[in-house]
């Protein structure tokens, strides 16, 4: 087990051994951010955006919350969104799922967990829409990953459906979404669904905006 001040240690072998490599990394770095990619995913500890992608600090935008959601109402990762959009103009936002998601799996079961039940009402919708689909296959395990598939297709949708999204697309043809799983059992991304400017969504959700 690990204390903090492990911790702290390691941070300070860690920044020598980057200036070792690169003399000026911290002073580029420091001066300037511009990803080209905003990450929205899992809070697992298990699947971290820089070193799954082998990208270094300053690469990719984070945001990371249960399950990848994209909720309209979540003031924190809409913030998230127009900064990386609007601001440092992210060429792509990625949606990233993974296999074996507690999120997902608690949301499959009745089990109540309070508070959180709200956030994961978000996937039982998800279930509900495709409900034929995931409950024609044979094991719990099959199911799962399915869920956490159509989870994340689901949540490369909500971002096409924000104003947000869509200005950038009419404005500036970016950003290019999104959205993959990770395997948590071989550390492999599974490319699963992309939306730019030229995919079609449901006429319901597309807004009228000027060029
Ligand atoms: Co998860």
């Amino acid at each position: 087990m690990k204390s903090y001040n492990d911790l702290l240690i390691a941070n300070k072998e860690w920044a020598k051994q980057q200036v070792k490599a690169e003399p000026n990394f911290f002073k580029e770095l420091s001066g300037l951010q511009t990803p080209q990619f905003l990450w929205i995913g899992c809070s697992d500890s298990r699947v971290p955006a820089n070193e799954i992608t082998n990208t270094k600090p300053g690469e990719i935008f984070v945001h990371r919350n249960v399950a990848n959601l994209v909720v309209h109402t979540d003031l924190n990762l809409m913030t998230v969104l127009m900064y990386a959009v609007d601001v440092l103009k992210v060429k792509h936002v990625i949606v990233c799922g993974h296999y074996g998601c507690g999120g997902v799996q608690a949301a499959m079961t009745n089990k109540s967990f309070g508070l959180i039940n709200r956030w994961l009402t978000n996937i039982k919708d998800v279930y509900r829409f495709h409900r034929e689909e995931v409950d024609a296959l044979k094991t719990l395990e099959e199911r799962e990953n399915l869920m956490v598939e159509l989870n994340v297709r689901e949540q490369v949708l909500n971002l096409a459906k924000t104003s947000l999204i869509q200005e950038a697309w009419t404005k500036e043809g970016r950003p290019t979404l999104h959205g993959c799983v990770y395997g948590l059992k071989d550390g492999i991304l599974k490319d699963l669904v992309y939306m730019d400017s030229k995919t079609a969504i449901d006429p319901i959700y597309k807004y009228d905006l000027d060029k």
